[in-house]
């Protein structure tokens, strides 16, 4: 078997992008887990510039398949513009397969994502991407939802109206807003629901065969650990599992499965959206590394959020995905920035405490530990092996691996795929 998983280990952004697209060269199935188009990277080579939010990394390479599982949720006309995109570029699409059991986000639940936002207060507000995830998958987990089995059926699609627009509708007036006809949105959907069909499959099958037939299979998380609704910072979180442990449900293989799982993390920490963060802090320095590391959201354009790396958070990933190894990301970014603050653990009402806390109250009372270390002032963009490296960006990349109690087996000092340091080979 030879199955590697990818994570993001902090709010999401960290540069999974680039890990999967590394590793992707070398798999033979690479696979999208969960969320929808909310998740978004840029992938960079030979010059070129892409920015997937739903397409696996391996569409690049012609001989890999590439799946969106079933634990995703798909707006079919997100899906299709993305793949108009890459088919100009003459990247071909061919090798994707959607998951029959995906469920698919129709333009209600963008409408409903916005409105439900609108109903909480400023400091509430968890500052969606509005792409109308949150209401897909309320939709699935109240036995509400459309999937693709059904969507790409007419008969089945027609019914799943007949049942379900009532409902919808008693909302949109609710709000004032104007409500959905049945035939408009047949009408409107029916070129994306034809052209689907053909990629719509059994894909947990395929999965399984691919799998027992010693393939080389990488699952491709989006989002990241602090934002899933079980483990992350609830309910700042996105609605569904960015974890190693969500890969067998939301692809349908089994949990023994899951082998190799790298966890990616930043050099420091961002997020967008509300919501605690311990580590964030504003100002000159958090403006260089904004720009300096292009911290402005690949789906929506907002600002990230700057903070420290957050050894706490790394730990709590590190336990809730069975971390293998790190990659560390943007190490670049951190050129110039005396000294380096780590995060080793927080204050709470006055005890030190070296977990996550739950409720977002307790949260907000934690204060964080920093240790400090001498930075680094070279450029470090062209580096390509690790001992190469600033004395001083080693010991920081190593106080990090101490801490977390896992090695760093990629290192990244720039957005380029060359721009990448291997300490470890994967699908050997
Ligand atoms: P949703 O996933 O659009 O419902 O948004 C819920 C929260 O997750 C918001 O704080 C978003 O900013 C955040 N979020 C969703 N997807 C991503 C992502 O790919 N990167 C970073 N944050 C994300």
């Amino acid at each position: 078997m030879h199955t590697v998983t990818v994570v993001g280990t902090q709010w999401g952004d960290e540069g999974k992008g680039k890990v999967t697209d590394y590793l992707a060269a070398n798999a033979e199935v690479v696979v999208r887990y969960q969320g929808g188009n909310n998740a978004g990277h840029t992938i960079k080579f030979d010059g070129k510039k892409f920015a997937l939010h739903l397409i696996p990394s391996g569409v690049f390479n012609e001989s890999t398949i590439n799946i969106l599982g079933n634990g995703m949720v798909i707006n079919p006309l997100a899906l299709f513009e993305e793949m108009d995109m890459l088919e100009k570029a003459n990247v071909s699409t061919k090798s994707i397969m959607v998951s029959n059991r995906a469920h698919v986000i129709l333009s209600y639940h963008q409408t409903m994502d916005k409105l439900f936002e609108a109903l909480r207060s400023d400091e509430k507000r968890v500052g969606t991407t509005a792409k109308g995830i949150g209401p897909a998958y309320m939709e699935k987990a109240s036995r509400q939802g459309l999937r693709m089995c059904d969507f790409v059926d007419e008969v089945a699609f027609s019914e799943h109206l007949d049942q379900h627009l009532p409902y919808v509708n008693v909302l949109l007036k609710t709000f004032g807003e104007e409500t959905i006809d049945k035939d408009a949105l047949l009408k409107r959907y029916k070129p994306y629901q034809l052209r689907l069909k053909p990629y719509v499959q059994d894909t947990a099958r395929i999965l399984y065969d691919a799998i027992a037939a010693d393939k080389k299979v990488l699952f491709e998380g989006a989002q990241g650990t602090m934002l899933c609704t079980d483990h992350g910072t609830y309910p700042y979180v996105t609605s569904s599992s960015p974890t190693a442990a969500s890969v067998a449900l939301n692809t349908g293989i089994s949990p023994k499965s899951i082998q190799t799982v790298v966890g990616v993390s930043k050099a420091y920490t961002t997020r967008v959206g509300g919501g605690v963060f311990a580590t964030e802090f504003t100002g000159a320095l958090a403006d260089q590394i904004r720009t300096q590391g292009n911290e402005f959201g690949t789906t929506t354009g907002r600002p990230r959020r700057i903070g420290w790396i957050d050894t706490v958070v790394l730990r709590h990933a590190l336990r809730t995905n069975g971390l293998s190894s790190l990659a560390v990301m943007l190490l670049d970014v951190l050129k110039g920035v005396h000294p380096l603050k780590i995060c080793v653990a927080y204050k709470l009402d006055g005890d030190m405490i070296d977990y996550v806390p739950a409720s977002i109250k307790v949260y907000e009372r934690c204060e964080p530990v920093y240790i400090e270390l001498d930075g680094f002032s070279e450029d470090i963009s062209g580096v390509t092996s690790y001992d190469k490296l600033p004395g001083n960006a080693r010991q920081y990349i190593e106080k990090i691996e101490d801490l977390v109690g896992v090695s760093a087996s990629i290192v990244s000092v720039g957005p380029d795929r060359k721009q990448t340091i291997i300490r470890e080979s994967f699908f050997k």
